[in-house]
């Protein structure tokens, strides 16, 4: 059985900020994360955009260019690190805002960035166990990444989404499913406790973390199916910032030639040179808009399939997951040959160019504004005082429930208890 990707597709918040602003406003030299962590803007969610919001966005939008039957979705997972209620998954209020079929499993899974890797995985394994046959799944990536103004994660914030349509039906990506490489280790490398809006992390320590993680993953897909990463078309990874993605490809290389690259060394060019190749042109979207933990793999992937050239459609990619605590996931595909003529349809591009642009303070009062937006009966998510125009938003907490909007009508609605309405 064949199973793959048939759409894929991604949202982002209204709202960007420039990284060359924002170190100005830090006193930091823009170099540092313009080449230092390679970002070069960041998007930023206001109060009415939240977890659901994106997800909900990226999810129809592949509905739409795909043009999906809702009917044949029987599955809809969420992996998210940045979860809006502590019982409700995501996924519940996303299937009821895009209108699917109530035959159809809805769930959210978490591990940091890793969870919606676990949920395709699932629906790998739910298409080819062949109890819901002609069934499709919608695996969505969604997170907002918070580490608050003036911390050293806080060039590697973003916000976005990335929706997932696995089927036995592909036509732009197929998964080879001959093995898998998979890594966990206990580690307080990045975590969030329940009473934070903001993420912790022992930054330098996490990257450590990240490149041990990735020699685990890969040994154990060697070791399982005996491929090696020098026949990869591309090799994608996690991207929590840019730069992160560089030191992945470098540590794969020293781990496959079994020593480290020293200093010019004309081997150490050609990892530069192969890096420049195999992963980098994958790049483009994730040092546009941010972190968007469980989705910035995806968004690497979204990319390349737009960009393939079909000629090297008979060799295979590579897909690495990182989840912070840690758990890690190396996974290869083939990319279509037909697939970037129907990416060619939707271009990314126009999804960023539609941003508008922040000052620092501006995306100050946003990050602020975003903290407050879970209050109950707080009037913080008016779209009016933030100027979002939307399709989905997030009007706030009342009466303990959240409510949203579609095309403005409001559709999940905090209902009058039944005494107040007497
Ligand atoms: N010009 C050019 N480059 C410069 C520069 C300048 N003026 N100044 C500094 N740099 C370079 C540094 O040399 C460094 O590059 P290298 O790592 O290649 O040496 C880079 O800019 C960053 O500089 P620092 O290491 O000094 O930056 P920092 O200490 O302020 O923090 C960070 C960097 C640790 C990534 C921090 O942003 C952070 O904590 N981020 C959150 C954690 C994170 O993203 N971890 C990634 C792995 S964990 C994971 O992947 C899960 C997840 O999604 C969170």
């Amino acid at each position: 059985m064949r199973i793959g990707l048939e759409g894929i597709s991604f949202s982002v918040p209204q709202s960007y900020i420039e990284m060359n602003a924002l170190a100005k406003a830090r006193n930091v030299d823009p170099l540092k994360y313009i080449k230092g962590l390679g970002q070069v803007e960041m998007s930023v969610a206001s109060p009415c955009e939240d977890t659901v919001v994106l997800a909900a966005e990226a999810a129809a939008s592949l509905l739409a260019n795909f043009n999906i039957d809702k009917s044949s979705i029987g599955l809809v997972i969420v992996g998210t690190e940045s979860s809006v209620d502590q019982s409700k998954p995501v996924a519940v209020f996303v299937h009821h805002l895009l209108g699917l079929p109530q035959a159809c499993r809805t769930f959210e899974v978490k591990h940091a960035c890793y969870g919606a890797m676990a949920g395709l995985n699932m629906a790998i394994n739910w298409i080819q166990s062949g109890r819901a046959p002609g069934k499709k799944a919608l695996i969505i990536a969604s997170d907002i990444a918070r580490y608050g103004a003036g911390t050293a994660g806080e060039p590697t914030q973003g916000a976005g989404s990335v929706a997932m349509l696995v089927s036995d039906s592909p036509t732009l990506i197929e998964f080879n499913l001959k093995g898998e490489g998979v890594y966990s280790k206990q580690v307080m490398d990045f975590w969030r406790p329940n009473y934070s809006k903001e993420a912790f992390a022992d930054g330098h320590f996490s990257i450590n973390c990240y490149l041990d993680a990735l020699v685990g993953a890969y040994e154990s897909y060697t070791k399982s199916t005996g491929d090696k990463s020098k026949n990869l078309a591309a090799c994608l990874y996690h991207v929590p910032f840019v730069k992160m993605a560089h030191k992945a490809h470098l540590r794969l290389l020293e781990f496959e030639r079994g020593a480290p690259f020293e200093k010019d060394s004309p081997a150490l060019k050609e990892a530069q040179d192969d890096y420049a190749k195999r992963v980098s042109p994958h790049l483009d979207i994730n040092a546009k808009v941010g972190n968007i933990y469980t989705g910035s793999l995806f968004l690497a992937l979204l990319k390349l399939v737009e960009d393939f050239d079909p000629k090297a459609s008979n060799r295979d990619i590579s897909l690495f997951s990182y989840g912070s605590g840690c758990t890690a996931e190396w996974m290869t595909a083939k990319v279509l040959p037909e697939a970037h003529l129907r990416m060619k349809k939707h271009p990314y591009q126009k999804v960023l160019e539609g941003r508008v642009r922040l000052t620092v303070e501006q995306y100050e009062r946003m990050l602020e504004g975003a903290g407050k937006a879970d209050q109950n009966d707080s009037n913080i998510c008016n779209p009016a005082t933030w100027g979002i125009k939307k399709n989905f938003l997030y009007l706030g907490t009342h009466n303990n429930v959240r409510n949203y909007a579609v095309d403005g009508e409001v559709i999940i609605r905090a209902e009058v208890p039944k005494s107040e309405a007497a």
